[in-house]
């Protein structure tokens, strides 16, 4: 039987409170589309053999018929709902894989998704296992408490900005995403909130996660702002 080598989850399950829009931001029109499609459509027409789309509920219908029929969009062989916590969304995700090589994992609030960034984090999953796109931060992170004192600058050398695709070999985010769904009691009583997948990995497991090479333009849409910021990157790569 053919397996699937590259499966990819794309996550549309959130409610983008921070928008503080009609509908949830990843169905926001970006020049005529759903901001969801755009991935969609990069990974459609990559070397993923097949594509995971995780959405609420209540959405499974608008996405079947108004993004993945109406735009052709063939990979998508399963959408299925999402949970409370983006943890919880991917892990239904991974629910739905039987078995694969690689698994990309990417935000469908990132419209700007290439192929250049799909190659480059393939390139390094094949050799380190567990690859997250990022880029260098450009201003100066510093730690602050509760009260807004600031407690510490880390060297901004050191520091990285974490983006999707992040990507590992099956067998790894499997069993870190299992543990981490049986330690999940354990954590929140500890105040851990797993906030990407690579902090799965890092907290299950033992595996290093090693950073491929992300687009300061595959920026993910959170804030009204980041609406004005993406129509007019989506002209200027239009031209
Ligand atoms: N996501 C998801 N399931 C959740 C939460 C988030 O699938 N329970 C997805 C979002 O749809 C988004 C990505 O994870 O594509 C990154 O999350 P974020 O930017 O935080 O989106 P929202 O959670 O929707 O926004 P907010 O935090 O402002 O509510
Ligand atoms: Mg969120």
């Amino acid at each position: 039987m053919h397996m699937n080598r590259n499966v990819a989850i794309v996550l549309a399950a959130g409610k983008g409170k921070r928008m503080n829009a009609d509908r949830p931001k990843q169905y926001l029109l970006l020049d005529g589309k759903p901001i969801l499609y755009y991935s969609l459509k990069t990974i459609e027409e990559s070397f993923i053999d097949r594509i995971i789309l995780v959405t609420s509920a209540d959405e499974i219908e608008y996405c079947r018929k108004e993004i993945v029929e109406k735009y052709g969009l063939q990979k998508v062989t399963s959408i299925v709902a999402g949970g409370k916590e983006r943890y919880h969304s991917v892990w239904n995700g991974i629910c739905q894989v039987e078995d694969c090589d690689y698994l990309f994992i990417h935000d469908g609030a990132r419209p700007f998704l290439t192929q250049d960034i799909l190659d480059d984090a393939y390139r390094c999953v094949k050799e380190y296992d567990a690859c997250v796109a990022a880029v260098p931060v450009k201003d100066t992170i510093k730690q602050v408490d509760g009260s807004g004192r600031v407690t510490f600058t880390p060297r901004r050398s050191t520091l990285y900005q974490m983006q999707t695709p992040q990507t590992f070999r099956f067998s790894l985010i499997k069993d870190a995403y299992e543990g981490l769904i049986r330690q999940e009691e354990d954590l929140k009583k500890k105040g851990i909130a797993i906030t990407d997948d690579a902090m799965a990995v890092e907290t299950i497991t033992s595996h290093d996660v090693r950073i491929s090479e992300g687009a300061y333009t595959n920026m993910k849409i959170t804030t009204p702002e980041d609406i004005w910021i993406a129509e007019s990157l989506i002209k200027s790569i239009k031209n």
